[in-house]
């Protein structure tokens, strides 16, 4: 049908920042499980969260979890709903203590982190990229982190903005580190040894939105200060069945999972996302200043890619032939403008390519 060759293209030319593209295999096995899960003559939409079928997906999928992001033992695995936005506000509801946790503000979403937390207990605010745009990132160890911090919270890549911290802070001896890791999960190689907890949106690089993949080291997860239904030692105990999970979610997710295994895992996920962004980056350089990354060099996202034009007619113009060419997504965020490409695990390599030349092209045509 030429209806569906069109409707391929478009998405293989989807940069949207999330909700994003899936893998063309992910769709239709996920298509499958909607109509039928694993064999059992109902699909997953209308399977009860705790009958066998459903028991074997949730335990297929965090060993998957477990496996594919080198999950230490003493970390639990926790599928929960409500979006990364939910847990800025369960986290300091279950760690704040009397001192302060430090807080790092590197973007839009570590913006209302904070503002959240400080609803909740006393904060230190201990970089603040607001001044520069948040176009760059501290070096590690330039930041004070109190010894006494409650924890330290962090994003590992700034989605809006297009910034990554390529190596994250580490926390004193004894100071949970918790970060905010939605649009790299899955794409980069975790050093647990300096994460105390990360959690994720997984509506970037794992699947569907309002559902969250939380990874807690059990020392943390025992100090759990939240009420009933907002504490994760709860949700842990229950086996993420405190309630009704996002079942459909976690479906999705076992999907994806099983995707980057085998592909060859995070390393060859981050490797390729790396490439990826590189050619992108390449293209806005060789327009001389045409184009000009958002972000400053050494902390540009491997993921987010995103970029200025000489005037908001030309962004405006760019956006076009990019729709003509079948590309979408492509509109930077509202609160920085401009262009961004997000170019999470599903990314299509050819699409890339295409669009690295409607880049380098654009400022030579409007001559
Ligand atoms: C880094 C980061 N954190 C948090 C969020 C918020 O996620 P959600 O919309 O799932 O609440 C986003 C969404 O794009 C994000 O990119």
């Amino acid at each position: 049908m030429p209806m569906m060759a069109s409707q391929m293209e478009r998405s293989a030319g989807n940069y949207s920042a999330g909700p994003s593209r899936l893998p063309d295999r992910v769709r239709s096995l996920v298509a499958e499980d909607v109509l039928e899960l694993d064999g059992s003559g109902i699909g997953c939409l209308e399977h009860s969260h705790r009958g066998k079928a459903f028991d074997r997906v949730i335990a297929q999928t965090e060993t998957l979890a477990r496996s594919v992001l080198n999950v230490p033992s003493d970390y639990s695995v926790l599928f929960l709903q409500g979006g990364a936005t939910q847990q800025f506000g369960l986290i300091p509801m279950n760690f704040s203590g009397q001192t302060p946790s430090a807080q790092t503000n590197t973007g839009v979403w570590t913006t209302k982190a904070i503002r959240v937390a400080e609803q909740f207990g006393p904060i230190n605010i201990v970089f603040d990229g607001s001044q520069s745009q948040f176009r760059t990132l501290p070096k590690p160890k330039d930041l004070q982190i109190p010894a006494n911090a409650s924890f330290l919270h962090t994003c590992a890549n700034n989605t809006v903005m297009g910034t990554q911290w390529k190596e994250l802070p580490r926390a004193p001896e004894g100071v949970p580190h918790i970060c905010d890791m939605s649009s790299e999960i899955g794409s980069r190689v975790l050093d647990w040894d300096t994460l105390d907890m990360v959690y994720a949106g997984c509506q970037k690089n794992l699947g569907v939105a309002g559902t969250v993949l939380a990874i807690i080291k059990d020392d943390l997860l025992s100090q759990s200060n939240g009420p009933s239904p907002f504490n994760y030692q709860e949700h842990a105990s229950a086996g993420s069945r405190l309630n009704t999970p996002p079942t459909f979610g976690i479906v999705v997710l076992r999907r994806m999972l099983e995707w980057i295994q085998e592909q060859g895992g995070v390393q060859s996920m981050a490797r390729r996302a790396q490439q990826r962004a590189e050619l992108l980056y390449k293209a806005i350089e060789s327009t001389k200043g045409y184009w000009q990354a958002h972000a400053s060099t050494e902390c540009r996202s491997h993921m987010n890619i995103t970029w200025h034009g000489p005037s908001p007619e030309a962004e405006l113009e760019f956006l076009d032939r990019a729709d003509q060419l079948g590309f979408s997504g492509l509109k930077g965020h509202r609160s920085v403008g401009g262009l961004r490409a997000s170019v999470y695990n599903a990314a299509d390599d050819e699409a890339c390519t295409k669009l690295a030349e409607l880049i380098q092209s654009s400022p030579l045509d409007s001559k």
